[in-house]
């Protein structure tokens, strides 16, 4: 078959494998439960809720890939959706480029979605599909800012008084959430060429934009929250309440 009659095909990458040391103590943070269900079932149930996703590839903590290979099996997943565990590294930038190199053959337009984020609704990762698909490299969800958003010269000591650098005018700001779309041979370019310095990119379309590659917003979810500190937990359990309670109706 040629590539031109080839059909699109769509994985989403789940880097998965943080510690999720601002959450508190406990398990590596995909693990910990959201209504009994760990946040990272619900993650990956969100992204294959997409019909256009015939592959999720979950990056896990790298002693914990057989934990997590057991608790997909265990899980309900839809029959048209395959499935990949494999080991991450010690970097988000890490874990992704790992998971990329899982992929196989074929795939022309990659997510990459947070375990973090296990809310998102399927509207919008079918948006963020759909305008890869119509020609955009790279495609970012974000909403607007809420609060005025400062720059500032990090204090040496936690705590202590920051110097302010600059304060970005609010309305031209987005938050940007996952999952962020990609055409499949930009991403993986990104990876192979951005080398990792300290932490590594906390977000892959900034390694694109760093390459001078185009990057598009689209409208975000407010249900697309990263779960980070332990507020998020009852704010993700409230989300899933109510959609319990919207389809009781
Ligand atoms: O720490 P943070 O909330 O930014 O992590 C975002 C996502 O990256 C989480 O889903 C986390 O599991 C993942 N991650 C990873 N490998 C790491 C660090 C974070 O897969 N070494």
């Amino acid at each position: 078959m040629s590539d031109e009659v080839r059909p699109p095909r769509t994985a989403v990458v789940i880097p998965a494998a943080g510690r999720g040391v601002r959450l508190g103590p406990g398990a590596p943070k995909a693990l910990r439960t959201l209504n009994g269900t760990p946040m990272l079932i619900h993650a990956v149930r969100a992204m294959a809720a997409s019909r256009a996703v015939s592959l999720v590839v979950v990056v896990a903590p790298h002693d914990g890939a057989a934990e997590v290979k057991n608790l997909l099996d265990a899980h309900a997943l839809p029959e048209r959706t395959d499935y990949l565990v494999v080991p991450g590294g010690d970097t988000r930038q890490e874990s992704v480029r790992l998971g990329l190199e899982a992929l196989p053959e074929g795939i022309t337009t990659v997510l990459v979605h947070d375990a973090a984020r296990p809310l998102v609704p399927v509207d919008t990762v079918d948006a963020v599909i759909e305008a890869v698909r119509d020609g955009a490299v790279a495609v970012v969800p974000a909403l607007p800012v809420a609060d005025t958003v400062k720059e500032v010269e990090p204090a040496e000591k936690p705590g202590g008084p920051e110097q302010v650098v600059a304060t970005p005018v609010r309305a031209r700001l987005r938050a940007v959430q996952t999952p962020q779309g990609f055409d499949h041979d930009t991403l993986v370019n990104a990876h192979a060429t951005i080398a990792l310095t300290g932490e590594g990119a906390t977000d892959d379309a900034g390694m694109v934009e760093r390459l001078g590659a185009p990057v598009v917003v689209v409208p975000g979810h407010e249900e697309a929250f990263k779960v980070t500190r332990p507020l998020d937990l009852v704010l993700a359990e409230a989300v899933l309440a109510r959609r319990r309670a919207n389809d009781g109706f």
